[in-house]
Order: C-alpha cells, then sequence, then structure tokens
C-alpha cells in the first residue's frame, strides 16, 4: 500500500501521461490501478494534481470556494511568453462561464438559461432532423464513410452556427480556430505550434466581436444577439470581453464534444452487435444507451480546477495555488459507483449518473441539445444504414488530446440494396 500524501512521485504517477498511444488507446487500465493505489497524485509530467476517484471529483465539483474554476479550461496557469506576447493583441485572459466562480458566475449562467431554455432547444428538433438527413442523403448509397468527418463533424457544427446566428459557411474556419484554442489551453503542443494557435485565437475575438458589433446595430432572433452587452446597447449584464469569449466557448463547446459523442457512442455500439440490434429494433432503449454511451467513454476526459487555500482532499494535502485534473474518464468507471465499470451496458440503469456532463453549478448548459442532437443522430442512422458496421480494411483513428477524447476518423460501412 502506498502513502497517499501525493509526493514523492512514485513509478504510477509519472508513468500517468493521457498522451501517449496506448494511455489514448484505452487508459481504463491505468485508472483503474490509480483510484486504488493513488487516487489523487501529482503529475511531474503535467504538474498537475490528478485527482481519479469519481467521490472525490464530486466534492471538487461541489466546493466552488475551495476549488475555483478559473482556468478550468488552462492546463497552465500562465501560457509561455511567447504565446503570451501574441494574446495581448486581444484580451489578456478569457473570461468564460465556465471559467469563472460566484457571483460571476451566477449572472452569466441567467442568460445562458434563457438563450438555451428548454422551448428554444425543443423548437430546434426539426432544423436537427433535416440537417441530420441532409447529411445522410449525401453517403446512404456509398456503403461506406469516414462517420467523424462526414457526419458528426459537420452535424453539431452547423447546429450551433445555427444557435448563435452565424453562416454555416463560417463552420468550417470556426472548427479552425476552436482546434486552436484547444491546443492553445492544453499547452502541451511545441511552443512554436502554441504560438500559430494564438494567432487563430485571436482571428476568432476578433470575428465574433464584430458579430457582436453587427447584432448590436441590428439585433436578430439569435443567441449573439442575447449576448450582446449592455455596454454595446444591448440587454447581457457582461463586459464586451466576457460577450466575445463567452460566443468562442459556445462555438468550441457545443461543436468538438458532440462530435465524440456520437463518434465514440456509434464505435461503442458497433462493437457489440447484440447491443446494436436491440437498439435498432427498439428505439425506446435510446435514451439510456445515450447516457452510457457518455459515462463509458466521455468527450471530455476532465477539466481543470485551482485550490484557493490550503486544503485537503481524500486525505492528501494541497497547497494553496495547486492546479487540478479532475479525470471525469476515470471517475465513470469507478467501481464503487458502477458495478462491472468497464463493461459498456445500454440497460445499465445507474448511466445517468456519469460525470460527463459535470456536476453542481457548472453542469453542462448545452446538455439537452447535445442528447437531442445525439438521439435523432443515432435514430436516423440506424434506421437508413441497415447492416452497419466498422470497416475491418480501414482503422478508426482516435485524437491525441489531454482533455479530449474521440476519434479523428471513424470508418463504418451498411448494405446498400441492389
Ligand atoms: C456531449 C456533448 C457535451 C459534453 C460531453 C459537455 C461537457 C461539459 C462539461 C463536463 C461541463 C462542465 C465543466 C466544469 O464542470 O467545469 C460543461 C459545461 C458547459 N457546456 Fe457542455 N458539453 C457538451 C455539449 C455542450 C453543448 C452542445 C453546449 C452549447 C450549446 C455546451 C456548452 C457548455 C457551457 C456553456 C458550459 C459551462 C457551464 C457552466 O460553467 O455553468 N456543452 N460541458
Amino acid at each position: 500500500m502506498t502513502t497517499q500524501n501525493g509526493r514523492p512521485e512514485d513509478d504510477l504517477a509519472a508513468a500517468f501521461n493521457p498522451l501517449a498511444p496506448d494511455q489514448i488507446e484505452n487508459p481504463f487500465a491505468m485508472y483503474t490501478r490509480l483510484r486504488r493505489e493513488r487516487p489523487i497524485f501529482h503529475s511531474p509530467m503535467f504538474d498537475l494534481w490528478v485527482v481519479t476517484r469519481y467521490a472525490d471529483i464530486a466534492e471538487v465539483e461541489r466546493d466552488t470556494a475551495r476549488f475555483s474554476s478559473v482556468g478550468a479550461l488552462e492546463a497552465r496557469a500562465e501560457p509561455h511568453p511567447e504565446v503570451r506576447k501574441v494574446l495581448a493583441q486581444g484580451y489578456s485572459r478569457f473570461l468564460s462561464l465556465v471559467q469563472s466562480d460566484p457571483p460571476d458566475h451566477t449572472r452569466i449562467r441567467n442568460v445562458f438559461g434563457r438563450a438555451l431554455s428548454p422551448q428554444r432547444i425543443a423548437a430546434m428538433e426539426p432544423a436537427i432532423r433535416a440537417t441530420t438527413n441532409g447529411l445522410i442523403d449525401g453517403f446512404v448509397n456509398d456503403g461506406q464513410v469516414d462517420l467523424i468527418q462526414q457526419f458528426a463533424y459537420a452535424l453539431p457544427g452547423f447546429i450551433i452556427c445555427d444557435l448563435l446566428g452565424v453562416s454555416r459557411a463560417d463552420m468550417q474556419q470556426l472548427k479552425g480556430w476552436s482546434d486552436d484554442k484547444t491546443v492553445l489551453m492544453s499547452a502541451t503542443a511545441p511552443i512554436e505550434q502554441q504560438v500559430e494557435c494564438a494567432h487563430g485565437f485571436i482571428a476568432m475575438e476578433r470575428y465574433f466581436k464584430e458579430k457582436l458589433l453587427e447584432r448590436s446595430r441590428k439585433p436578430r432572433e439569435d443567441l449573439l444577439t442575447l449576448l450582446v452587452p449592455q455596454s454595446m446597447g444591448g440587454t447581457a449584464p457582461m463586459s464586451e470581453q466576457e460577450a466575445v469569449c463567452n460566443a468562442m466557448d459556445l462555438m468550441s463547446a457545443g461543436h468538438e464534444t458532440t462530435t465524440s459523442f456520437i463518434g465514440s457512442g456509434m464505435w461503442l455500439l458497433l462493437s457489440a452487435p447484440e447491443q446494436l440490434k436491440a437498439v435498432r429494433e427498439d428505439l425506446s432503449l435510446l435514451p439510456n444507451a445515450l447516457d452510457e454511451m457518455l459515462r463509458k467513454e466521455p468527450p471530455i476526459r476532465g477539466f481543470f480546477r485551482q485550490v484557493t487555500t490550503d486544503t485537503t482532499l481524500g486525505g492528501v494535502s494541497l497547497p494553496k495555488g495547486a492546479r487540478l485534473f479532475i479525470l471525469y474518464e476515470s471517475g465513470n468507471h469507478d467501481e464503487t459507483q458502477f458495478s462491472d465499470p468497464d463493461r459498456f451496458d445500454i440497460r445499465r440503469t445507474d448511466a445517468k449518473k456519469h460525470l460527463a456532463f459535470g456536476k453542481g453549478i457548472h453542469f453542462c448548459v448545452g446538455a439537452p441539445l447535445a442528447k437531442l442532437e445525439g438521439r435523432i443522430a443515432f435514430e436516423q442512422l440506424l434506421q437508413r444504414l441497415p447492416n452497419l458496421r466498422l470497416r475491418t480494411d480501414e482503422p478508426a483513428v482516435r485524437r491525441p488530446y489531454l482533455m479530449l477524447r474521440g476519434f479523428e476518423h471513424l470508418p463504418i460501412a451498411w448494405d446498400v440494396p441492389a
């Protein structure tokens, strides 16, 4: 039994590397050992305190006074000086909802509550269904497709563009900038690449500032109009910087997560033919299956927190200023919460308590939209593509990110009637 003071860094802590190919492919065996032997430890490679147990993650999420969300998306407290130089051309800090604590969080979340109300989301169903079917029409007769590149990437991208009120023609560009933002905030890429991404980040800031100015002159029925700050003549009780950062964050939060949700979910289902058959024959199994997909393969591996005062968590002492990496990916496989946790089981009765959408005040405000998109995507794909299967001649390829989990390519095939 190892002591649990988090230091000195033992071999297990040093071996933790979510960017290593084997841990990208399957990190779960390592997490099982970590939860048992070193549930909270300091990773020397990332200079982060990694939190692996469900109960400890939930405690961090609940206690926003001890564990601040400032920098929740950023692996490092400060960017490299070269990166900072570029970022200084725009706003110095990224002030979005997910990176805020009360009372700022409460003020901004109220705006989001209106912008993503259940009525607004429900009203999007016909557009989501039409977009889904339009995309499937494009490949239904081909008998095979890369599900990520030709479907799972486009569907949430188009829908979040519609919701924000920007042109679908801008989706590719916006996705490129969102990827820049992810690379920048993970802070694991070579510095030259981070600098390049910082330029993309600044371009995205300018894009949304321009859009907000347009909306302040000519309001529309869209989410960007709801984000126009009072200083620009709008209604949102936030600064211009907060409005721009939140628009940027919505674009990436609403896009890449849902892409991975659909991709990983389909991979899980196609890897379990009996469960695939059951869902296909009874679509009422789908809602629970979606939660089980999110539990088994959460699109966000984990987020960050900052310790505000010297404290202890799970018996481990943490100094003020320590940066935490709360690993939903591990919490979702915690054997004290889920029986036989590494098994994918669409009938699991407690799948819903997964951590894929977080917990507490930061619980994903876009969860109803993500689930609606997921439900419609699976319904239409399963109904329209008979004998759906993974391609054995083309490998599925995962994305190598610290914070995100999902596929870059997922080749699938089906039978095309003669
Ligand atoms: C399957 C898809 C999605 C997953 C897995 C996901 C995951 C998450 C997680 C884990 C959090 C909590 C962060 C924390 O505790 O620090 C979160 C928050 C958030 N998500 Fe999502 N999300 C998804 C889809 C969406 C969509 C579609 C949108 C926008 C329409 C969205 C917008 C947000 C926002 C704005 C927050 C911040 C909420 C707050 O801090 O109060 N997400 N999401």
